[in-house]
């Protein structure tokens, strides 16, 4: 299979993760003969470096052009203070609205090999199983006006969505849970946000059409404190956008650490930008210690949901759970024994599996 995939690195840790999920995809394009090319191209404060902007036009075109993209992670201090307009997350928020990336698909699975890396206790952990689809491209992060008045004293954010914004995320939900353990919960705010009200209706007027999934609405405070003591009664949450963003930091913590996550950004044909759910982690940047296990599970998921390679992406998997069975693992996983390595080395304890 001949593939284009168009590589973002980003800022931070993100440039040195990107090498270790380029490494494994050229690792499984060997085994399997297939020709993957990358091209590399700027995005976030490196953009905002090299061009002035954090989204060049020319990265735009690299990305429509691509058949997949993979994204390192974005932002730093270094850029904390340049015009809102062009901070180093707008790039990232540009590159997700430009595609059309409404769907986030967040997969919370913990590797047996990790259950005791995680703060909350083994049989809370035990047995959970989560995808989390967050709404991408609508809300808050999005909505006009967005701005400052009274001379900066006060500001503004919208919080707007349009029935077809939800539909459709609401669909990825129902159709998700369909494939899964037929369990969805729809997570809101209806007690108080209008467009949490409009959220519930369009799932209950959804839920008519997938009378095999069952369905809950759960406030999101409530779903903030059920995540983590009891989250093997979750199969598939569907959110709004910045809930989405917060609940699934918070579910990280089921799996060790927040550099476990992948992620894949979609729409409804098969173009997707995957990215790891983390950020660029400037308090480690540079250091060599990141893990690069959220993004090399984020080029497994490229490889199942964009170009249909499961079996492909199995091999990924399982070489990332033979090093933790093994016990490689980096400095944010609080694993007492087994062997602590740098990014390098667990990305080559990875590629050794590939072999
Ligand atoms: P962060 O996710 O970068 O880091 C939070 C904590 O988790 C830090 O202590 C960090 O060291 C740790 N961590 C994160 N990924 C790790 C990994 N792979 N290995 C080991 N430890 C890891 O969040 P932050 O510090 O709040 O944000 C830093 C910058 O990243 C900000 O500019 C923010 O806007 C940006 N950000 C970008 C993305 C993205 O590009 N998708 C996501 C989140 C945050
Ligand atoms: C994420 C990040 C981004 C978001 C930021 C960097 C814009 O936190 O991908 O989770 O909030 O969507
Ligand atoms: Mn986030």
């Amino acid at each position: 299979m001949k593939k284009q995939i168009v590589l973002l690195p980003g800022d931070g840790i993100g440039r040195e993760i990107m090498e270790s999920a380029k490494a494994v995809l050229e690792a499984i394009a060997k085994k399997y003969n297939h020709e993957f090319t990358f091209e590399k191209h700027a995005i976030g404060g490196d953009a905002i470096d090299q061009h002035g902007i954090p989204l060049p036009e020319e990265t735009v075109q690299a990305c429509q052009n691509a058949d997949a993209i993979l994204l390192g992670a974005v932002g730093g201090p270094k850029w904390d203070t340049v015009s809102p307009n062009i901070r180093p997350e707008k790039g990232l928020l540009g590159i997700r609205k430009a595609l059309g990336l409404f769907a986030n698909l967040r997969p919370i699975l913990g590797f047996k090999a990790l259950l005791h890396a995680s703060p909350l206790k083994q049989e809370i952990i035990e047995g959970s199983d989560i995808l989390i689809i967050r709404e991408l491209t609508g809300g808050l992060y999005f909505g006009e006006p967005r701005e400052r008045r009274d001379n900066g004293n006060s500001a503004v954010d919208t919080l707007l969505y349009t029935r077809e914004e939800i539909e459709r995320i609401v669909e990825k939900g129902f159709e998700s849970a369909r494939i899964r353990n037929k369990h969805l919960t729809s997570v809101d705010k209806a007690n108080v946000l209008e467009s949490s009200r409009l959220w519930r209706e369009i799932v209950e007027e959804k839920a008519k059409e997938y009378p095999d999934v069952q369905v809950e609405h759960l406030l999101v405070d409530a779903a903030a404190m059920k995540l983590i003591t009891s989250p093997s009664q979750f199969d598939v949450i569907v959110t709004e956008n910045l809930f989405g963003d917060i609940l699934s930091d918070e579910a990280s913590v089921l799996t060790g650490s927040l550099g476990m996550l992948p992620s894949a950004s979609v729409r409804t044909d098969g173009v997707g930008l995957y990215e790891p759910v983390h950020g660029s982690a400037p308090d480690i940047a540079g250091k060599g210690i990141a893990n690069p296990l959220g993004i090399i599970l984020s080029a497994a998921l490229m490889l199942r949901h964009s170009f249909g390679l499961d079996e492909e992406a199995k091999e990924i998997e399982s070489a990332v759970n033979a090093c933790l069975e093994e016990g490689y693992h980096t400095a944010d996983l609080a694993i007492k024994n087994g062997h602590q390595v740098g990014t390098i080395e667990m990305t080559n304890a990875v590629l050794e599996y590939l072999k």
